[in-house]
């Protein structure tokens, strides 16, 4: 008899953080990933087959996001030019695998395709340009995306408006004119603006992060969800109590879904010692505590979960481990640290967007601008 085949065949034992997120209210835990051959160091090819096991397993990875392949640069090269391939190479992955799939970014000021940025626009010429984009990619992806990060990082440090081409030659306009066309183009998509250092409830970024989704919004123009990259440091990281603070404030703005789109918590060099995983673990309990016990939060995709794929030590020489499985796919305490946070809500909230009545939702506050239940009502 071969045992061999059907032992292989059972899902992974080891899957549990979408899993466990679920229980705890929450629509998802993701990781995004990108396209093979681009990952962040390529002679880890032979790492590829244990890499996509568990990416495969949709109770470890509920959702996805491509880390690259839907970025200007690859998808609009030259002027109305659409490539799709690396796009797709995630999106389909998504599809044949069930998992949610973030879509990233429709304007950004970083991967662009040269040939944006070394043109001289009038405000009519980039307005067509944005329009085109916006039109080409949304359509082409119309009804795949369970949300699309519609401007990605318009701000500066300081919390005012990055001196992109963008809003150098459009000012704040171009920013609600990629919402509503992002909108027209694809209506049923969460629409987000997502940027990084905005996880803190009292930094100028954080301030001009809720100036530019309100100003958007009292425009009239439709923005359902501010996404937190939360690219974060272990030995200096926001607290859950700063984490839900920041999103209490984004929620007050009346979006109606906040997530964690990008996270990944990086260790200082040289080594990593316990003292550091523990810091890193906290962090990355204090995301996942924070995100169940916002009604609003809706998810976390972290940025690449296994070590030699991640974008860090590559930006940032002195830092890396970020991830939450080592180079020899072991798991970082940190693993462990989110499933515990999650299990000590196991039950207590309601899956996916079915709420119970019976919870102790307040008349008016469980429910969203269209009069529907959240999908939460559990209150702290
Ligand atoms: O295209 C080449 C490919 O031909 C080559 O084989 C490969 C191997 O080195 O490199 C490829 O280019 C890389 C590109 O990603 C596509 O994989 C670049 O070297 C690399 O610098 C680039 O980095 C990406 C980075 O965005 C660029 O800013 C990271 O993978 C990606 O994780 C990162 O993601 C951003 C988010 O989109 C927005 N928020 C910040 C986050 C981190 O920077």
């Amino acid at each position: 008899m071969r045992l061999l085949p059907l032992v292989a065949a059972l899902p992974l034992a080891s899957g549990q953080l979408n899993k466990w997120a679920q229980k705890a209210g929450l629509k998802y835990y993701g990781s995004a990933t990108d396209t093979p051959g681009f990952r962040e160091r390529q002679p880890y090819a032979a790492a590829y087959a244990k890499y996509d096991a568990i990416f495969a397993n949709n109770d470890e990875f509920g959702q996805t996001t491509p880390t690259n392949g839907q970025k200007w640069m690859f998808i609009e090269p030259e002027p109305g030019v659409f490539n799709f391939t690396e796009g797709d190479v995630v999106a389909d992955l998504a599809k044949q695998q069930g998992k949610l799939l973030r879509c990233h970014a429709l304007v950004w000021h970083s991967q662009l395709a040269p040939w944006v940025e070394n043109t001289t626009w009038t405000p009519e010429e980039l307005k067509a340009v944005i329009k085109r984009h916006i039109f080409g990619v949304a359509s082409y992806y119309k009804g795949r995306c369970y949300a699309w990060d519609v401007v990605n990082e318009a701000l500066d440090e300081d919390g005012t408006y990055r001196k992109s081409v963008f809003y150098k030659v459009l000012g704040e306009e171009y920013l609600k004119l990629a919402f509503q066309w992002a909108a027209e183009a694809d209506p049923t998509a969460k629409l987000y603006y997502n940027d990084y250092g905005i996880e803190r409830p009292a930094s100028n970024k954080t301030a001009g992060a809720k100036r530019l989704v309100k100003m958007i919004l009292d425009a009239g123009v439709r923005v359902d969800g501010v996404g937190m990259q939360a690219h974060l440091h272990a030995d200096n990281h926001p607290t859950m109590a700063d984490h839900m603070n920041t999103m209490q404030q984004y929620a007050a703005l009346g979006v109606s879904e906040l997530a964690f789109t990008e996270l990944d918590v990086r260790i200082k060099t040289p080594g990593v010692n316990d003292t550091k995983l523990a810091w890193q673990a906290d962090s990355y309990a204090a995301v996942a505590e924070a995100c169940v016990r916002v009604p609003q939060c809706v998810g976390i995709t972290i940025w690449d979960f296994y070590d030699p794929f991640s974008w860090i030590p590559a930006v940032f020489p002195d830092n890396h481990a970020a991830g939450l499985w080592f180079e020899d796919f072991t798991k970082h305490p940190a693993y462990d640290a989110i499933i515990n946070v999650f299990k000590k809500f196991d039950n207590r909230k309601e899956i996916g967007d079915k709420p119970k009545p019976a919870d102790d939702c307040k008349e008016g506050k469980g429910k969203d601008a269209k009069g529907k239940a959240r999908r939460r009502s559990w209150r702290y």
